[in-house]
C-alpha cells in the first residue's frame, strides 16, 4: 500500500459527539530501529516482541464543532496536562492530511499508563499507538464499510507519524517495521505482523524489566536517530539490520535459543555503541546497566540458562527468557539483579497481542 491508500477522499462528519476507548501495549525491539528518513520512514527493518502489560488506555471523547482546526483538552492520569501537548499537536498536525476530520472535532484525550510515568519506559509507543487507535475508530464511525485489516494498517500508518516504534504495538505477537526482502508485505510506511511460522517457545516469551534509572534520559530517541545521519558506521549498521533480522526469521521458526541470545544482545550492544561514536558521543547505560549484563552473563554460563537482555534507548535492562524457565529466572532476578534497579523497582510482562477496544 502507499501513502495515498491512507488518505481518506470523501466523507461526511455524520457523527455529533461520543467517546471511543483503547488500551495498547508497549513493545520491545529485538531488531533495533535507530536512524530515520524525512516523514518517520526507517533507515532499516527492525522486528519487536509486542508486551502485554506496560500499556497505556486512552479515552477519546469527540464533539463536532464548527471551525476548522485542530482543538483539544489533554489530560494525564486525571490531571489537565499541558506539558504532552507539543507533541499530540504535531501528531495531529501530520495525521490531518489522512484524517482531515479531526479538524472538525474538539477532542478531550484521557490517558493513563498501567507503567509508573518516572519509570524510564517510552511511553511513546503505548500512547501513540493508544490514540491512533482512538482516531481510527472515530474513523470506522464516518465510514462503517472499514475493514479490520485496514483499520490496523492505517492506525500503524498513523502511530508511525507519531512515533515510530509505536507502528509496532498495534497487533502481536510479533511485529516488523520497514521494508525487509523476506517478510512479504513488509513496509516503511506501517508494521505488519509476522506471519509466518512462529516456534512455540517465542509464544509466551518472559520479559522482565529491570529499573535501573527512573530519570529524564539525557538525549532523546528522536536527538539520537537524527545523529545516525552522517554517521561513520551507518551504512554498516544499516545494512547488518537486513541480515540479522534475516537470520532471526529463521531462529523465531527453529526456535534455537543460542542463536536467538546472539542477536538479541548483539543488536542491545550495536545501539548503544552507535550512540557512544555518534558526533556528539554520549552514553545512556550507566554502571549498574554493566553490572546486570555481566551478572547475567555468569548466571548463563553457570546455570546453562537461556536468559538474555535487550536494551531500549535508556539504562533499563529487559530480561528475556523463556516461560519455562520462569521460576529460575525470577528467582534469579530477585536475589541477584534487583539490587541493582532503582528503588528495587522491575516490571514483570511477557509477549502479548496487541491493542484492545474497551468501548
Ligand atoms: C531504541 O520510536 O522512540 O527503542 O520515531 O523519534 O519517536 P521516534 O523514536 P522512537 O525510537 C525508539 C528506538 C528504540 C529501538 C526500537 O524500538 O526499535
Amino acid at each position: 500500500m502507499t501513502e495515498q491508500d491512507f488518505v481518506l477522499k470523501s466523507y461526511k462528519p455524520s457523527v455529533e459527539k461520543g467517546s471511543v476507548k483503547w488500551s495498547s501495549p508497549s513493545n520491545i525491539a529485538l531488531v533495533k530501529y535507530w536512524g530515520k528518513k524525512k516523514n518517520q520512514i526507517p533507515e532499516n527493518p527492525s522486528i519487536s516482541f509486542t508486551l502485554n502489560d506496560c500499556k497505556t488506555v486512552t479515552e477519546l471523547s469527540f464533539t463536532l464543532k464548527n471551525e476548522d482546526k485542530i482543538s483539544f483538552d489533554i489530560y494525564f492520569e486525571g490531571e489537565r496536562s499541558e506539558s504532552f501537548r507539543p507533541k499530540i499537536e504535531t501528531f495531529f498536525e501530520r495525521i490531518a492530511p489522512y484524517v482531515p476530520f479531526i479538524k472538525s472535532y474538539h477532542f478531550k484525550i484521557e490517558t493513563t499508563n498501567t507503567f509508573p510515568h518516572s519509570s524510564g519506559i517510552a511511553s511513546s509507543a503505548s500512547g501513540m499507538s493508544a490514540l491512533a487507535m482512538c482516531i481510527m475508530s472515530l474513523e470506522k464511525q464516518l465510514i462503517p464499510e472499514m475493514t479490520d485489516a485496514y483499520f490496523n494498517r492505517k492506525a500503524s500508518f498513523l502511530a508511525r507519524l507519531g512515533s515510530g516504534s509505536a507502528c509496532r504495538s498495534i497487533e502481536g505477537d510479533l511485529v516488523v517495521w520497514g521494508t525487509h526482502k523476506n517478510v512479504e508485505k513488509s513496509s516503511d510506511l506501517y508494521g505488519v505482523k509476522l506471519e509466518q511460522e512462529l516456534h512455540d517457545v517465542f509464544k509466551d516469551y518472559q520479559d522482565t524489566i529491570l529499573l535501573v534509572d527512573e530519570g529524564e534520559k539525557q538525549v532523546s530517541s528522536t536527538v539520537g536517530h537524527n545523529l545516525m545521519h552522517g554517521h561513520p558506521f551507518a551504512a554498516q549498521r544499516f545494512k547488518q539490520a537486513h541480515s540479522n533480522l534475516d537470520e532471526l526469521l529463521n531462529i523465531l521458526k527453529t526456535g534455537e535459543l543460542d542463536k536467538f541470545i546472539a542477536i538479541v544482545e548483539s543488536e542491545a550492544l550495536t545501539l548503544h555503541a552507535m550512540m557512544m561514536t555518534s558526533a556528539p558521543y554520549y552514553i545512556l547505560m550507566k554502571p549498574n546497566t554493566l553490572k546486570i549484563i555481566n551478572t547475567i552473563w555468569e548466571f548463563r554460563a553457570k546455570t546453562g540458562s537461556k536468559v538474555c537482555f535487550t536494551l531500549d534507548a535508556g539504562a533499563n535492562v529487559h530480561v528475556l527468557y523463556p516461560k519455562s524457565e520462569k521460576a529460575k529466572v525470577y528467582e534469579f532476578i530477585k536475589t541477584q539483579l534487583v539490587a541493582y534497579c532503582q528503588n528495587g523497582a522491575y516490571i514483570c510482562d511477557a509477549v502479548g497481542l496487541g491493542a484492545k477496544q474497551l468501548h
